[in-house]
């Protein structure tokens, strides 16, 4: 399929703001890419000003939630190329999500494909500083206006685009996280592994209660026994046990994060021993008492590398690595950042160049 281009004048292009003054998921680039579904084909993929769907109100993904996304990002060199982190892996990943929630797949390639042609019209948008980046939001919607509750015959797949800075306020600080015995975010057999919308509806709740408490983001523990830890919602989460890194499984309710896998891949690059392993949570707790758990840390595509400096569980506070960033924390984000960025080497050769 041949992507059509309907650029924005130059005169109305808008300005990006300074890197300084970015934060995340605020402003948006000056284009986006669409294409549309029906009769069982994709068609007239396209780039066009970024700008307002159009969508009958009784469209599928306004009731039922028939819709999924994607989080990448692009970064500049200093030399001036720009690279994406493994993005077959969120293409992928997007088909798989597609395939639960009964919507049709994108090609992987042409889903490339459409993410760089949408990159290179605005590039200018892709920050210069280390640590600011452009953001890529793939998604898609189920569009064909329809109320009876099946999969519907009509999408829409959009890709937008914003400069972002960190993703929690507190930068690379380290965050305090609020575990969650009360509500649960997935259920093992439901959508926790989809990167579809009503997981993130439904962490809203408990997550506006961690906030009013003082905590960044809700450690959510697994559904049906509520004791072992599963992932933050917008990042995996990771333990440094007696010098061995411990992250939960994947057991269907988490996401596989892109992330994630980077930091196993390099831990046991760098001879440290990882365990996938069920972790509960009284076991966090014991550790952190006895001294044993040195460090928490999240990863995710937005979070990349983000410490934990706090645990706050059944009315009680327990600090981590006297709340500061740990050295595991610190050398999973340099090495991360430093692939992204191009700044160290990549002998996993993760970084895909996008073409100028
Ligand atoms: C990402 O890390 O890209 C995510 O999608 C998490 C989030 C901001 C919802």
């Amino acid at each position: 399929m041949e992507i059509s281009l309907q650029p924005v004048a130059p005169e109305q292009r808008k300005t990006p703001p300074p890197d300084d003054q970015l934060v995340f998921g605020k402003i948006f680039s000056d284009h986006m890419f669409r294409m549309d579904y029906g009769e069982g084909r994709w068609h007239n993929p396209r780039v066009v000003p970024y700008g307002t769907l159009e969508m009958d109100p009784a469209a599928m993904v306004l009731h039922y939630g028939q819709g999924i996304f994607e989080g990448l990002k692009a970064y500049r060199c200093a030399d001036g190329r720009i690279h994406l982190f493994r993005p077959l892996k969120n293409m992928e990943r997007f088909n798989r999500s597609a395939r639960r929630m009964c919507m049709p797949e994108v090609d992987v390639q042409f889903h490339l494909e459409a993410i760089e042609t949408l990159i290179r019209l605005d590039a200018a948008w892709i920050p210069h500083s280390v640590g600011a980046s452009l953001y890529i939001r793939p998604t898609m919607i189920a569009s064909e206006p329809h109320l009876g509750v099946r999969p519907a015959l009509e999408y829409i797949h959009y890709v937008i685009t914003g400069p972002v800075g960190a993703y929690y306020p507190e930068g690379f600080n380290p965050i305090k996280i609020y575990v969650s015995d009360q509500y649960v975010r997935a259920v093992r057999g439901g959508v926790g592994e989809a990167k579809t919308m009503a997981n993130y509806a439904a962490s809203l709740y408990a997550a506006e209660q961690a906030k009013k408490k003082g905590y960044t983001q809700v450690l959510w523990l697994d559904a049906v026994e509520r004791r072992y830890v599963e992932e933050v919602g917008t990042m995996n989460i990771f333990f440094r046990i007696d010098d061995e890194l411990v992250t939960p499984p994947l057991s269907g309710s988490i996401l596989p994060g892109v992330t994630r896998e980077s930091v196993i891949d390099l831990a046991r690059h760098w001879g440290i021993t990882v365990k996938e392993r069920p972790i509960t949570i009284d076991e966090v707790i014991d550790r952190i008492a006895s001294g044993d758990l040195k460090e928490i840390f999240g990863s995710g595509t937005a979070a990349v590398i983000s410490p934990v400096g706090e645990v706050f569980y059944k009315e009680r506070s327990y600090v981590v690595q006297d709340g500061k960033v740990g050295e595991w924390s610190r050398r999973f984000h340099d090495e991360i950042v430093g692939i992204q960025y191009g700044e160290r080497d990549d002998p996993f050769g993760w970084v895909h160049q996008v073409k100028p």
